[in-house]
């Protein structure tokens, strides 16, 4: 077993170390935060995931993890010291690589024996050569520092299930005794690992998110045809998955990717490519789609409606997906504000987003509109002249189209997420606009 030290608690940072810990090794977690740092020793986590919290405790308990600021003395007794910390979308689309280098500076300083520099952030192709460099600029003590790329594939939402039972793990090393040593962290989870060269493997995120973004952009275009030709876009993609070369997965069409992964990503490696003198057009044409797909609802409901002025209009789900309660990119930060600006009186419900969403717009007047949180989905429902289904939360999906029917004023629901049946929603008098399915 080793000593691991973790820079950076968000999603990566946290879920790894939780989960090295949880296979048997002595983990330390660095954050600058002092308050984040006190909140995780008493076994809550800054972030909402399931599962997280219960494996905290148990291996803070068991004394296989901690949590501290103190950068210098975890890194100094590290074997192994993975970074992940982000690596945010700056205006022109690139990655901001400053605090990477910041962590690589503090590493760079304080180890004083030989360790091994795992980058598991996303980062352009190259830049763990340039940390590696970096680190020997700066390297105070006569040690050996090698730095590996190991990119992480968790969803939000799955963080801990998709570590633990990982479909690969991908590690890229430049020598073997880093390749050795990585193999020998990852063995105790018993998972396929996949070993390349350090840039091949800060290519397989960048081409493995890009491509899922591909997938979903290709199945909103479908979905934007399938709606003019009167056919249904689940029945086709239905009949794709069936085809092992396609698969059944994320072919789910509806109001666009977001988060913080899928968007960044497809963003950062146009950039890259652009700075090669390449146009990569697969990618640029799921972002365009992307982009335009976020305010289809609410391009739809103006065209039925004319205007939002006076009208109350009830709003669910609130994040990017489920079971999180980042709203990173959600369709409703591009949908919420162009109803505001049209004067609608907004009823808005999310389990877990409607904090979050409160801080970037709370309750009151904005513009011509009024924006109201509510704790359940009936007192949104209640009255309403009109419905935005964001979210696929589960007791979102739950609702009987009877409910809409006898609560809202007018049932009239726009549903970006295609949770519910057409014929039966039509039948119980709901008039139903999804995406790629006939109205
Ligand atoms: C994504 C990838 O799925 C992970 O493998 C990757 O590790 C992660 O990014 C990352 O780079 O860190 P995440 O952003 O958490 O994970 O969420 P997803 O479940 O992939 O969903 C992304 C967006 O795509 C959501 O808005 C979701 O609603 C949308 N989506 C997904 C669709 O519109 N249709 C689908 O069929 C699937």
């Amino acid at each position: 077993m080793f000593k691991i030290t973790v820079a950076g608690t968000g999603y990566v940072g946290l879920v790894a170390g939780v989960c090295f810990a949880e296979v048997g090794h002595q983990v330390t977690c660095v954050d600058i935060d002092d308050n984040k740092v006190a909140l995780m020793k008493s076994g809550i986590s800054p972030i909402y995931e399931a599962g997280l919290e219960e494996l905290m405790q148990k291996n803070y308990e068991a004394g296989r993890i901690n949590y501290t600021t103190d950068y210098q003395s975890a890194y100094r007794e590290a074997d192994a010291i993975f970074i992940g910390v982000g690596t945010p979308e700056l205006p022109d689309g690139s990655a901001n690589l400053s605090y990477i280098a910041t962590v690589a500076r503090q590493i760079a300083e304080s180890v004083e024996k030989d360790c091994l520099v795992v980058v598991k952030s996303t980062v352009p192709v190259g830049t763990n050569d340039k940390v590696e460099q970096f680190i020997q600029d700066f390297l105070i003590h006569d040690v050996k520092v090698e730095v590996a790329s190991n990119p992480e594939f968790l969803a939000q939402g799955s963080a801990v299930q998709d570590t633990l039972h990982a479909e690969r793990i991908i590690i890229g090393t430049e020598s073997k005794w880093a390749e050795e040593m990585l193999m020998q962290i990852y063995q105790p989870f018993h998972l396929p690992i996949v070993s390349v060269n350090r840039r091949s493997a800060e290519m397989i995120k960048y081409a493995s998110n890009d491509f899922l973004a591909l997938k979903i952009s290709y199945m909103n275009d479908i979905a934007n045809l399938c709606e003019l030709v009167g056919a249904d876009i689940q029945d086709v993609a239905r009949g794709m998955s069936f085809d092992d070369r396609i698969g059944n997965k994320f072919l789910n069409a509806g109001i666009g990717y977001g988060g913080s992964c899928f968007p960044k990503d497809t963003k950062a490696l146009a950039y890259i490519a652009r700075q090669h003198g390449y146009e990569l057009k697969t990618v640029k044409a799921a972002i365009d789609v992307n982009t335009e797909q976020k305010t289809l609802l609410f391009r739809k409901a103006r065209k039925r409606l004319i205007t939002f002025n006076g009208l109350k209009v009830a709003v669910l789900g609130l994040t990017f997906k489920p079971g999180t309660d980042d709203l990173r990119e959600a369709a409703s930060l591009e949908n919420i504000p162009l109803l505001l600006e049209q004067g609608a009186d907004i009823y808005a419900y999310d389990p877990v987003g409607a904090t979050n969403f409160a801080k970037l717009y709370p309750v009151g007047k904005h513009g011509a509109g009024q924006l109201s949180y509510v704790d359940d989905i009936e007192q949104a429902l209640q009255g309403a002249n009109v419905c935005f289904v964001f979210t696929e939360w589960g007791e979102v999906k739950e609702l009987s189209p009877e409910t809409y029917q006898k609560l809202m004023r007018t049932p009239l629901v726009f549903d970006g997420r295609n949770i519910y049946n057409v014929a039966l929603m039509q039948e119980a008098g709901v008039e139903y606009h999804s995406v790629g399915r006939q109205a």
